[in-house]
């Protein structure tokens, strides 16, 4: 199926979320990284602003600023409401204390996102891109971060889900999948599926727990490494 504007949600993490999601350390910022289904997240704005080589890809960014503002206007009151429905799914701390807050995290990372994309678009930082096929040439990327995108959606199946991992790591020597849960908090099928295609590609894959946790048992990321 096409991609929709109307039928995705957006909603953007920050900067300091995709280092802990993904337990980036100082090496890693060193290294050339896709992030892939970034969508509005702040981390390419970020990244640009510290000179960290990041490439972003997704199908949202054929379009424009205004129409991704415009879609991010019509979900932002449903997603917080949904989210203050389903406060007990969650971990408040200090950081995220409460939905308000939240809502306040999210948009802020989301007009990075938006203060940016114009410019970034233009040199080449924000790809209109989609897995499972990505535009890119084998080993263009050290790195490839994948946030909240696979492993949430199930309606996604079990064949996308291994040839996108195929594409990832035909890109990136080494790729990063956060998190392992379905939207209904469970553990997704296609971890173990995706771990075992790739291995018998003769690839390397782990369970990694990074100390980020803010949907309840969302605290691991799936970790890909290319043989050779
Ligand atoms: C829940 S958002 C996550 C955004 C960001 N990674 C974060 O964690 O803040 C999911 C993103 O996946 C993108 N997406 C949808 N279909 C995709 C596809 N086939 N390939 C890559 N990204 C896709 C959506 O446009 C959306 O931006």
């Amino acid at each position: 199926m096409p991609f929709s504007l109307d039928q995705v949600v957006p909603w953007g993490r920050s900067w300091d979320e995709y280092l802990r999601m993904f337990a980036i350390d100082d090496r890693d910022l060193q290294r050339k990284i896709l992030g892939c289904a970034d969508g509005p997240a702040a981390f390419q704005a970020e990244a640009n602003k510290r000179g960290v080589s990041v490439i972003s890809c997704d199908p949202l960014y054929a379009f424009s600023a205004a129409e991704i503002e415009s879609r991010i206007d019509a979900c932002f009151e449903t997603v917080l409401q949904q989210t203050e429905r389903n406060q007990d799914g969650f971990i408040w701390n200090d950081a995220i204390p409460n939905v308000a807050q939240l809502g306040h995290t999210r948009r802020e990372a989301m007009q990075t996102f938006l203060a940016d994309f114009p410019a970034g678009k233009q040199e080449g930082r924000y790809i209109a891109a989609e897995l499972p096929d990505l535009p890119f040439p084998a080993d263009a990327f050290d790195l490839a971060l994948c946030s909240h995108f696979l492993f949430l959606y199930d309606s996604l199946g079990v064949d996308f889900h291994v040839r996108s991992a195929r594409s990832l790591l035909a890109v990136a020597q080494e790729v990063r999948i956060f998190p392992l849960l379905q939207l209904d908090r469970q553990r997704s099928p296609f971890v173990d599926v995706v771990t075992a295609a790739v291995q018998a590609d003769g690839h390397h894959a782990e369970v990694i727990e990074v100390d980020y946790e803010f949907q309840k048992g969302a605290s691991q990321m799936l970790r890909l490494t290319r043989a050779g």
